[in-house]
């Protein structure tokens, strides 16, 4: 208020008391005019009421008209009154008639002449004269002098009165001036804060601003379509994304700051082997895309310590520098009961989410007991993460469904952490997601993300009709932000990929050599054509259609009857779950009767490997077959695509792949189908069974230069680049909510 004081009120005060100073010499001058008038006025009434009286005999009437004059001086204002001769003689006069007014001045030549100032020492009078002729027609001259001292002293009067009304009037304008700028200002004030808390800055276009509001607005709105640019331009820029790359982004965008995953599934797994301890990479897309990026960045894996021996090999913080070849970032592990394990992954994440997420026919169990535990397991890890974050704002991606409630328990506990949520698997429509009991926690939960990543637009757009349908929250459909309780979460899809080159490749064998090989292990004939398949043994994987497809591509074509084997790489997995169990033994069932069906001495169509293969293996397969079958009947991306072309440097190879999984959009190059379509499928495969070299290699090329160009890095780049900016959005809105800069404006009513 004081402030105010000085910068407003103060200024005015002084500027309206100069000018009221200044204009009163002015108001002096006008009164004094008025008076003069008046009091010419009132003399020549006066004049004209004596001139009756002093019409007679001059001589004789001395006593009765100093009589009349004294007794018409009785008046305040008429100081004196005398009567002269046409010569300029004072005839008669009244007792204080001054000298000094003699009847020498200029005979006035009407009745209204106006009257002359006299200065005398006793004040300013006025000196009024009337001419008139007397019976006997003698002209005579009434003199009347009005004391004037009254006129001067009410003219500096209102003089002060103008002044203090000025002043006044000016003061109580400010003070209306004041009231109404306060309030409109805090309606201001108000239509903004409003604009960022109730639309929290995303949905400006649909924000309708007040007049005065809408020039902030457009600023707003500039601001952040810089910043958006900006970083767009960044990822644009940048042709090659490597391992350095992702260095190099989170140097800049994050000074270096430690980087924290979360997963269910670690990336080394300590498994206790005929008396020795072996080390498994474990069959995961998750896992694959992750491990070279955190090599990169040097941080801390959090992950389930699910193997027999992994308590064995961790120090007293349960940790462990990975890879065991040359260690480059810490891996912590949590511990699960085996009742955890149970509820949590078994049991909500396996046979509740996965199925919900996944629409291949399998129906989703949810139990409130795996619930709890779901839930339970959850605050497990936000415990580790909060135990190995070094400062209050690390970055920490969460990775997939078995972690749906982190983010928001992560937040709890450390506002001001980077929180990179990628969802590995799809996102179903909202009607479907709705029948899951706890829908809103889940997405509650996944809210507390600083980004939330999908594999594709058609996943995001599925999440954000689920969040619009059950959560009260504000959503931005331009940006695609979510805002909740004053969180916001960028939803974005980011294409996982693998990394480029893999590095495996620089130990494989060349194509000759894996195909040679892999024959003689498999036992399949010089002039068998080979097909592979690589996934693990899950009923999303469309196993059972593939091999169904072969069945009707040797019904369509016999001729590739003997001349074509499928080889499918199936690594056991969730095997505790009945729909799992099932169906290993529904595909081993297949598999039989196809090849009882088709089989001969010495020719085998399928061979099913159930069990688990090690990456190195696993490329070696691709580099000696002649087709990759992918027939996921739903996927969020699979990495089993890629990695079957990146193993592909001689530019052969043919990819079959279902619409159904997210690679799909990145690779039409493929040969994309319908996994339910046997028929269409079957034709797929014989078209790339008959395909000419000059054609495979020029598919290939094309699908190998996307997954160069948008790899792993590029992935995680783009996460962390995004990140930055919904920080720094984050920052700039939290300035503007605390209004400090409004303090700092130069001019505050
Ligand atoms: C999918 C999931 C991953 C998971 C992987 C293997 O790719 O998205 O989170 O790690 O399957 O499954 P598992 O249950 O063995 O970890």
């Amino acid at each position: 208020m004081s402030r105010l004081w000085v910068r407003f009120l103060l200024p005015l005060v002084l500027i309206l008391a100069t000018v009221a100073y200044a204009t009163g010499p002015l108001v002096e001058r006008l009164t004094m005019a008025w008076f003069r008038r008046d009091l010419d006025i009132r003399a020549q009434v006066i004049g004209a009421s004596l001139e009756a009286s002093l019409a007679g005999d001059d001589a004789a009437g001395k006593e009765r008209v100093e009589g009349i004059f004294n007794r018409v001086t009785r008046d305040e204002r008429l100081y004196g009154v005398a009567l002269c001769d046409e010569r300029g003689r004072v005839l008669y006069a009244s007792t204080l008639f001054p000298a000094e007014a003699d009847c020498r001045a200029e005979p006035a030549q009407q009745a209204s002449a106006q009257g002359k100032l006299l200065e005398l020492p006793n004040g300013p009078f006025h000196v009024a004269t009337r001419d008139f002729e007397t019976e006997s027609r003698r002209p005579r001259r009434i003199v009347l002098v009005h004391d004037m001292s009254f006129a001067t002293r009410r003219s500096s009067d209102s003089r002060h009165y103008f002044i203090l009304v000025f002043v006044g009037i000016g003061l109580v304008v400010a003070l209306l001036t004041m009231i109404v700028a306060q309030l409109s200002f805090r309606g201001w004030i108000e239509g903004l804060r409003s604009m960022i808390r109730r639309r929290s800055l995303l949905d400006l276009d649909g924000f309708r601003a007040t007049p005065e509001l809408r020039p902030v607005l457009r600023e707003f709105r500039r601001a952040l379509r810089q910043l958006e640019e900006e970083q767009r331009s960044r990822d644009e820029s940048r042709v090659e994304w490597t391992p350095a790359s992702i260095r190099d982004v989170l140097r800049e965008e994050f000074s270096g700051e430690q980087v924290l995953v979360v997963s269910n599934r670690e990336p080394y797994i300590h498994e206790r082997r005929d008396g020795g301890i072996e080390v498994r990479k474990p069959a995961s897309g998750l896992v694959s895309a992750l491990e070279p990026v955190m090599r990169a960045c040097s941080g801390t894996w959090i992950a389930h310590g699910s193997g027999s021996a992994d308590r064995e090999v961790v120090d007293a913080d349960d940790r462990i520098a990975v890879p065991p070849e040359k260690a480059t970032y810490q891996l912590r592990r949590v511990w699960l009961t085996p009742e955890e394990e149970e509820g949590y992954y078994y049991g909500f994440s396996n046979e509740g989410l996965w199925p919900l997420c996944h629409i291949a026919h399998t129906r989703p169990i949810f139990r409130s007991a795996d619930w709890e535990r779901y839930v339970q397991a959850n605050r497990r890890f936000a415990d580790a993460v909060v135990e190995e974050a070094r400062r209050d704002d690390p970055v920490v991606l969460v990775q997939d469904y078995h972690f749906a409630l982190l983010p928001k328990m992560i937040r709890e506990r450390l506002p001001n952490a980077t929180i990179l949520t990628f969802w590995h698997i799809p996102w179903p429509n909202a009607e479907s997601f709705g029948i899951c009991p706890w829908r809103q926690e889940i997405l509650d939960g996944l809210l507390g993300s600083t980004i939330m990543g999908f594999h594709t637009p058609h996943h995001v757009n599925n999440f954000l009709e689920t969040v619009d349908r059950y959560m009260e929250s504000r959503i931005d459909r331009e940006s695609n932000v979510v805002s909740l309780q004053g969180n916001l979460t960028a939803v974005r899809h980011y294409p996982i990929s693998i990394e480029w080159p893999p590095r495996l490749m620089d130990t494989i064998p060349g194509v000759r050599e894996c195909a040679a090989e892999f024959r003689r292990r498999h036992g399949i004939g010089a002039g068998v054509r080979i097909g592979i398949g690589v996934d693990r043994l899950d009923y999303t994987k469309g196993i059972e259609e593939r091999l169904w497809a072969i069945e009707r591509l040797f019904e369509l074509y016999p001729e590739w009857i003997g001349h074509f084997t499928f080889v499918q790489i199936a690594a056991p997995t969730r095997a505790k779950i009945d729909s799992y169990r099932n169906f290993g033994e529904d595909v081993t069932r297949l598999a039989d009767r196809i090849n009882a069906r088709f089989g001969r001495e010495g020719y085998v169509p399928i061979v099913l490997l159930k069990q688990h293969h090690e990456p190195p293996e696993v490329y070696r397969g691709f580099r000696a077959a002649d087709l990759c079958l992918v027939t996921s009947l739903h996927d969020g991306m699979n990495l089993v695509a890629k990695e079957f072309i990146a193993a592909r440097d001689d530019e052969q190879g043919v990819l079959i792949l279902s619409l159904f999984a997210g690679a799909s959009r990145e690779l039409p190059e493929a040969l994309l189908v319908n996994p339910y379509d046997f028929d269409q499928c079957a034709r797929a495969l014989h078209a790339a069974l008959s395909m000419s070299p000059e054609e495979r290699r020029a598919r290939m090329r094309s699908l190998r230069a996307v997954v160069r160009d948008f790899n792993v890095f590029r992935w995680a780049g783009r996460m962390v680049l995004d990140a930055a900016m919904v920080r720094r959005r984050s920052r700039v809105l939290k300035h503007v909510r605390n209004w400090d800069f409004l303090e700092r404006l130069p001019v505050a009513p």
